[in-house]
């Protein structure tokens, strides 16, 4: 056997040990993923590893994998989405899955049909797994809860309470950057108050070690979330001064109550991200957008495309990894006990 086949024989033989690992096997026994703050050290470590793993086979040409053949993944997104959706089948299909794409415009819902039952329904078809997403924040655990052991729920996104593939791609991202996060400074920058991302990175990000700070005007803040794990500010210039990470987030106007103005000229001159302000960051920090982007409101434009500094790109990218190793760890059956 000549080298490049043996590596990518101990990379098969990796996976292989990695499913059936106790972590893989305890986050498969979970059945779903609804948020971070249901998952241990150890299962956050396994799921980083696995998407680890499955880029440098991606990398070695290995793709598709047979190890979800005989799955059936079904995405319903009842709110729109470029990255998350589009990501999850692609991963679905790098592994030989079958996704079912429910089109919400041209779906039952729209004759009235419930969450549950639309759920209920795929799942008697053979669906084994669901990703949805939708606008209540209770969407994905409501589901999980009432269907049990049937079919797996994956949160691709609810409400303003999580959004966990979002936060386990961004901590990749990360991760692939400084090797670990013990320590790093992150900032979270913009609207947190409506954000699923700030939600689930901050319930992630603490776990891993990192020290979160939020940074918002008052109108936008998340209150909610501020605990003597994690620092708050109003002013940017706290926020950012040594920053290994800043995270900054989209303005989300279709979450925020009627009685919320934001003015978007005096956002862009207190907390817009450009390069003026990274300066007061560490010498070597990255930016990290959850996306979409709105240019030139939460970001400067030409920061974006600037990849000296941003990782927009890469965690597009790794969200491909760590989806699939999301629907691995809990559709495969060498992960069951
Ligand atoms: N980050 C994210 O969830 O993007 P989409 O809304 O495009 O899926």
């Amino acid at each position: 056997m000549n080298k490049r086949n043996s590596k990518l024989k101990s990379d098969m033989n990796s996976l292989e040990k990695i499913l059936q690992s106790e972590a893989a096997r305890s986050f498969n026994r979970k059945k779903h993923l609804i948020e971070t703050n249901a998952l241990t050290v150890e299962e956050i470590d396994t799921i980083i590893d696995t998407a680890s793993l499955l880029k440098l086979q991606k990398a070695n040409n290995l793709f598709p994998l047979s190890l979800l053949r005989t799955k059936h993944i079904a995405l319903t997104f009842y709110e729109n989405s470029t990255r998350t959706k589009s990501s999850f089948a692609i991963a679905s299909s790098n592994l030989g899955a079958n996704t079912v794409n429910l089109d919400i415009n041209t779906s039952s819902a729209s004759k009235g049909e419930s969450l549950e039952d639309t759920a209920r329904t795929l799942t008697a078809m053979g669906v084994n797994a669901i990703v949805q997403r939708h606008s209540a924040n209770n969407s994905a655990r409501d589901l999980a809860n009432a269907l049990a052991d049937k079919v797996a729920i994956i949160n691709a996104g609810s409400g303003q309470s999580a959004h966990p593939t979002q936060a386990l791609l961004d901590y990749f991202t990360m991760l692939e950057e400084k090797g670990e996060l013990t320590g790093k400074r992150v900032c979270i920058l913009g609207d947190t108050r409506y954000s699923r991302v700030a939600r689930s990175n901050v319930s992630l990000l603490t776990k891993m070690g990192a020290q979160v700070c939020l940074c918002s005007p008052a109108q936008l803040m998340a209150d909610d979330l501020k605990s003597d794990n994690i620092t708050t500010t109003k002013d940017i210039r706290e926020a950012l001064s040594g920053a290994d990470f800043v995270m900054a987030l989209r303005i989300q106007l279709e979450r925020q109550d009627a009685g919320i103005v934001i003015d978007k000229e005096e956002y862009i001159k207190n907390y817009q991200l450009n390069y003026d302000r990274l300066k007061l960051a560490s010498k070597n920090v990255k930016v990290l957008h959850p996306g979409p982007v709105v240019r030139s409101l939460e970001l400067e434009s030409a920061l974006v495309d600037d990849y000296q500094y941003s990782l927009i790109e890469k965690q597009v990218a790794n969200g491909i990894f760590v989806r699939m190793a999301v629907l691995a760890l809990l559709l495969s059956e060498q992960c069951s006990d």
